[in-house]
Order: structure tokens, then sequence, then C-alpha cells
């Protein structure tokens, strides 16, 4: 991913002052490396790995996962993107114990019937837990294939009774810069935002996470509950999530916002349809040595390439 240093001109006009332009550059900058957040203290480093992840028993087996090789659990939690823990690949898990995954409540919103807030143990009771063996591919060139813990996405959709006007399904993660420190600086547009239409939100394939390796989620992989939707870019699957709406219209999502003629509303892995700066038709599986070929819809064309039957994917990418 890249990060957008906001030029002077973003700035209003009565805003700047050659002080707080001088100051503002300042953090772009250390928020631009692996110094993002560099004002935090080592014992944190040493209490990374503290939180102790419950195991989550009887998970379904769904037909749905993949049987190539996993990657390894320490790649997994250890090679991440989570901006607001940092910019760097191990910054979100040395980060991770800043956020607090509990307490935890999610806002239902917008076009339904059962809007609401709920607590997290109260809002997935309802779900049987399925592990999920999925290809994962991010923009970047990189893949993993990861045991997810969690439910389909259409079963919480139903639950809340959409009306005929959503037409689209919103998702935020949580903004508190003092859990989540790496939003004290103005990399993104906080909080992280993401959406989907809602054929993608009720397609088989999209979960809500609540763990990997048969334990509750690390905190650098979005804990306590994201989504995961494994035919598109790793941006689309938004950690940390506190806010679920239901809307008429395509909603934001950061990158887009951030980037458009680089990343996409629909974001669907495709290696016919390059990223402006680099080609999208070779991967490296994390823990590989050599490149394999990227696969349509990261794979999973049989069941989603209908989602998009008539479009142009070089236009709607
Ligand atoms: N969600 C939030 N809130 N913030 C982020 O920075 N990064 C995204 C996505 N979800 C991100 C996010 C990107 S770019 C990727 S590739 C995946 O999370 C990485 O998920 P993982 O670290 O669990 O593999």
């Amino acid at each position: 991913m890249i990060i957008r240093i906001p030029k002077a001109s973003d700035v209003k006009s009565s805003e700047i002052t050659p002080e707080n332009i001088y100051k503002q550059r300042r953090l772009f900058m250390q928020a631009a490396g692996l110094g993002a957040l560099g004002l935090m203290t080592g014992d944190i480093l040493a209490k990374a790995e503290e939180r102790s992840l419950r195991p989550l028993a009887q998970l379904n087996k769904s037909p749905f996962s993949t049987d190539e090789d996993m990657t390894s659990y320490k790649d997994v939690t250890q090679y991440n993107n989570f901006y607001e823990l940092g910019t760097g690949k191990k910054d979100p898990y040395r980060f991770s114990n800043y956020l607090k995954p509990s307490p935890w409540s999610i806002t239902i919103e917008g076009e339904c019937t059962k809007p609401g807030t709920y607590n997290l143990e109260d809002f997935i009771r309802p779900y049987a837990l399925e592990e999920r063996i999925y290809r994962m591919r991010c923009v970047e060139g990189w893949s993993m294939v990861i045991p997810w813990v969690g439910f389909p996405l259409a079963s919480m959709i139903k639950q809340f009774e959409p009306t005929s006007r959503a037409k689209y399904v919103a998702f935020e993660t949580l903004y508190d810069p003092e859990m989540l420190p790496g939003q004290k600086r103005p990399v993104l547009p906080w909080p992280y935002v993401e959406g989907l239409r809602m054929d993608e939100a009720m397609n088989p394939l999209t979960i809500l996470s609540v763990g990997l390796y048969g334990k509750e989620l690390p905190n650098q992989n979005g804990a306590p509950i994201r989504l995961v939707v494994p035919w598109k870019y790793g941006f689309k699957s938004i950690k940390s999530i506190v806010k679920i709406r239901f809307v008429e219209e395509q909603p934001r999502s950061t990158w887009n916002v951030v980037t458009p003629n680089e990343y996409g509303f629909y974001s669907n892995v495709n290696p016919e349809v390059d990223h402006p700066r680099w080609s999208q038709g070779r991967e490296r599986r994390i823990g590989e040595f050599l490149k394999r070929d990227t696969l349509m819809f990261n794979g999973y064309a049989e069941e989603v390439a209908s989602l998009y039957s008539g479009m142009d994917l070089k236009k709607f990418f």
C-alpha cells in the first residue's frame, strides 16, 4: 500500500501557519516509516504475546476450505497490515497490546428493521463457528493461506432484516487513538472504512472472523471481529469492526478515498488488471521462494464470477 503524504494544498488556507506546516510535515515523515509509533516504550514490546487467546471449540469444517499448505502461525500473526498499529509489517504484532478487544460492542444501523448496539458475546452467540481455510492475496503481491474461524456474514445480515433500500453494507473500524495509536498520525483518514455490495456481502464465502488457527483472533489480525473476503485484495478485509451499516449508496472505502486511481471499490483479485505501479499477475506465497501465478478471483471464480457478469472489470476494478 502507499502512504499518501497530504499536500499543503489539502489544508485550508485559513489553517496554514508556517509552524503547523512544519509540525504536520514532521508527523507525516515519522508516520511514513518504521518510526511511526516510535514513541512507544520497550515494555510494550516485551508484552506483545501476553494476551492469552482462548481456544474456540466445536468448529464445523467448511467445504469452502482449501487443502493447500497453511501459512505458519508465526507469519500469519507477525507479518501484518494494520496501519492503526503502525505501518511496518511487524508493527501490528509489536504494538498489539495497545488494543483491548474486550469489552467490545458493535452497532448495526441504517436500512434494517432491527438496528441496535450489542456487546460482542451477544452479537456472535446465534452463529455456529466454522473453520475456513482461505487463500488471501494482498495487493502488494504476497499471499497466505489462513485457517480463519468465523461465520457467514449472510447469517448475520439476515438476522437484522435489511430493507429493500439496503444495496450495500458499510463497515467501520474502532476509532480510539489510545488503543490504536497509529490513529494519532494522519497516515490514513480515520477510522478505516470499507464496504461491499449486498450480493457480495451475502455470498457464502464472505465471513466475519473471530479467530484463526482454532483460537481467538490476535489483536494484530483485527480482534475481536473482522471481515474476510477471500476473492478480494486483503485491504477489503477490514479489522476490529465496531459499526456495520446498511446503506443505499456505494459507501466509502479507505484506500479508494486515498488513491482512487490505484484502489477501486471492488478490488477483486484479477491478474489481468494491473495496479498502476505493479503487476498483479504473480504473487509470492509467504514462506515460499518462487513466485506463482495469481488466479482470477484468487481461485474462487466458480463461487463469485457470476456476481460480476456483464461488468467491465477494467473499469470497475
Ligand atoms: N483493517 C484496518 N482497520 N486497518 C488496516 O490497516 N489493512 C488491510 C486489511 N484490513 C487494514 C485492515 C490490509 S492492507 C490487509 S492486506 C489485511 O488487513 C491484512 O490482514 P492480516 O494482517 O490479518 O493478514
